[in-house]
């Protein structure tokens, strides 16, 4: 384990077991429908990476990035596109992935861009957590690996201050940074 890291929540096999779920649950659903895998960087691309690869069912690769947090470990309040497909998504079906759901404004401008302007027909959302926390949107996952606490966790492609990502498990750390305070998380 890190040094600063204070405790493990999720850990490495945890992970890999669950994401094994979820890829047999998500092909299930999506099979057939060539579906597009919309990965929100940066930290949705780990679990996309090990997701994928426990999909049986054809699937297309693409990205965005999304920004919420405008300093501070507090989502800002505004969430910015920075990045977002250029491909033609009219009557697709897309899946989008990210490391965690909290406030929930990230997926919900991602769903609402995909539907109304991309006119994507049918879209997804999977996430690795799903934070127990009061929304400030109206949107819910339909694929999650874990519920968390309100706390700030890291690792398995969440940061602060653009480090922990490479961590394989997902953990709460020592100090200020832990409890909300301090640190802060790199955009996306
Ligand atoms: P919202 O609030 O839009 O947040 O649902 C989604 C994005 O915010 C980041 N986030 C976190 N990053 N530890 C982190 O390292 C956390 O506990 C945390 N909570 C939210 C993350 O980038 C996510 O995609």
């Amino acid at each position: 384990m890190h040094e600063e890291v204070k405790e493990v929540l999720f850990t490495a096999d945890r992970i890999q077991a669950r994401i094994r779920e979820l890829g047999g649950a998500i092909s299930r659903d999506l099979s057939g429908r060539d579906p597009v895998i919309l990965a929100l960087l940066k930290g949705g691309v780990v679990l996309t990476a090990d997701l994928i690869r426990t999909m049986d069912c054809p699937v297309h690769l693409d990205f965005a990035w999304v920004s919420s947090y405008g300093g501070g470990t507090v989502s800002s309040g505004r969430v910015e596109l920075k990045v977002f497909p250029k491909e033609d998504l009219s009557g697709r079906t897309v899946l989008v992935v990210d490391d965690i759901l909290d406030t929930g404004r990230t997926l919900r401008a991602v769903v609402d861009e995909l539907r109304e302007t991309l006119k994507a027909s049918d879209v997804r959302t999977c996430v690795l957590l799903d934070k127990e926390v009061p929304r400030a949107v109206d949107v819910e996952a339909d694929y999650v690996g874990f519920r968390v606490g309100d706390q700030f966790v890291v690792g398995y492609g969440l940061d602060l201050d653009g480090h922990y990502r490479n961590l394989p498990y997902i953990g709460v750390l020592h100090g200020p940074g832990a409890g909300g305070a301090g640190g802060r998380p790199e955009l996306g």
